[in-house]
């Protein structure tokens, strides 16, 4: 139905074509504060099917809602307590995904047969605007190919799935830079099942103690929690404090840097010899580094080294979400070294 994927600046013109393909049945990649999106009518279960295929994401990964406006969130929902009301009041529009029971209307392969599904109301004007013109909530994961680093520009989305998809539309940089923190709300009980864009303690700060999912990593409450993701293609590791000064000091071959901050003068010579040093946040700031967190990362795969070490930022705040990314992204390195590995040699 539609040609070759374009880059489109998000002018209202763009923006109101890009609502007519969603209306039609097409794929538009989309700006939001945390990441771009791939975006399809929820509805349409042939559209929200072509996600799946584009990203080569498995089907037991359900998808996250987006709406423009809190009055959808009733007819997405079978129920809304007193926490969710809370939460929604403070932080929709933002980066907090909110995984309720669903209500019959969400199709089966939207929530990947979950009796739940994940609500999110995006701040960016663009993304607000493009679901606002298509009339209907837009279901979008990433718009990334599973597993693989999310896309925080239009032109990290043309590269990886440009092929696939019917228009992106260019909002430029994303100012947050990671995903939205989803939280399920239970009857009583809230839990974090994956860090992002809002922190643990802004969440606390408005409903009380909350649980940080730890359950099954095999078969995980959230497929984001598989214990592989957010990778790039180059085996990446992550330094230890004790290993930091013997890898930094070694010789080495073809490696890249991931760095927290600018170093202090005496630990200036750690940062020679790679082929290419990333420095998240000059001055040690965790929101400026979760905002550069993938665009480092896709420079540091773009530069064919070896290796990529990473210098772990403080598990704080948001340096909670920037390091769950950087440990699955390892974690993924672990699980390909290992099948690189149990290969017949021939
Ligand atoms: O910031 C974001 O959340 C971005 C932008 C585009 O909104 N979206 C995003 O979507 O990161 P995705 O599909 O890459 O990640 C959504 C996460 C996945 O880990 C998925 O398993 C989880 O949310 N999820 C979605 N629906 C769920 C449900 N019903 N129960 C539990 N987890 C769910
Ligand atoms: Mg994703």
């Amino acid at each position: 139905m539609f040609s070759n994927v374009r880059i489109t600046a998000a002018t209202p013109r763009a923006i109101k074509e890009a609502s007519s393909i969603i209306r039609r049945g097409g794929l538009v990649a989309f700006p939001t504060e945390t990441v771009y999106g791939l975006g399809a009518d929820v509805f349409n279960v042939e559209a929200v099917a072509r996600i799946f295929e584009v990203k080569n994401r498995p089907r037991f990964d359900p998808l996250i809602v987006h709406i423009s406006d809190t009055s959808s969130i009733g007819m997405l929902t079978s129920s809304i307590n007193e926490k969710v009301e809370k939460l929604i009041e403070k932080f929709f529009p933002g980066p907090l995904t909110l995984v309720l029971p669903k209500s019959e209307i969400v199709p089966e392969i939207v929530t990947a047969g979950l009796p739940t599904v994940a609500i999110r109301m995006p701040s960016h004007p663009v993304a607000l605007a493009l679901i606002k013109r298509a009339k209907r909530p837009i279901a979008a994961p990433s718009a990334n190919p599973f597993g693989y680093l999310s896309p925080t520009t239009a032109e990290h989305v043309e590269k990886q799935i440009g092929e696939g998809i019917d228009m992106i539309l260019d909002g430029g940089r994303c100012p947050i830079g990671i995903e939205s923190t989803v939280v399920e709300i239970t009857r009583e009980d809230a839990f974090i099942l994956r860090h992002g864009g809002l922190t643990v303690a802004e969440i606390e700060e408005v409903i009380g103690d909350v649980k940080i999912y730890s359950g099954n990593r095999r078969r995980p409450h959230s497929p984001g929690q598989l214990p592989y993701h957010y990778s790039p293609r180059t085996t990446i590791k992550v330094l230890r404090k004790k290993e930091r000064k013997e890898i930094l000091e070694e010789k080495r071959k073809r490696a890249g840097l991931l760095a927290f901050k600018c170093p202090e003068e005496r630990e200036e010579i750690l940062y020679y010899g790679y082929e290419i040093v990333e420095i998240l946040s000059p001055d040690g700031d965790l929101k400026e580094a979760a905002a550069n967190l993938f665009a480092c990362l896709h420079r540091l795969d773009k530069a064919m080294v070896d290796i990529i070490y990473v210098e772990p930022v403080p598990e704080v705040g948001l340096g909670n979400a920037i390091m769950e990314r950087l440990y699955k992204a390892e974690e993924r390195s672990r699980y390909k070294n290992k099948e690189y590995l149990n290969r017949p040699q021939c």
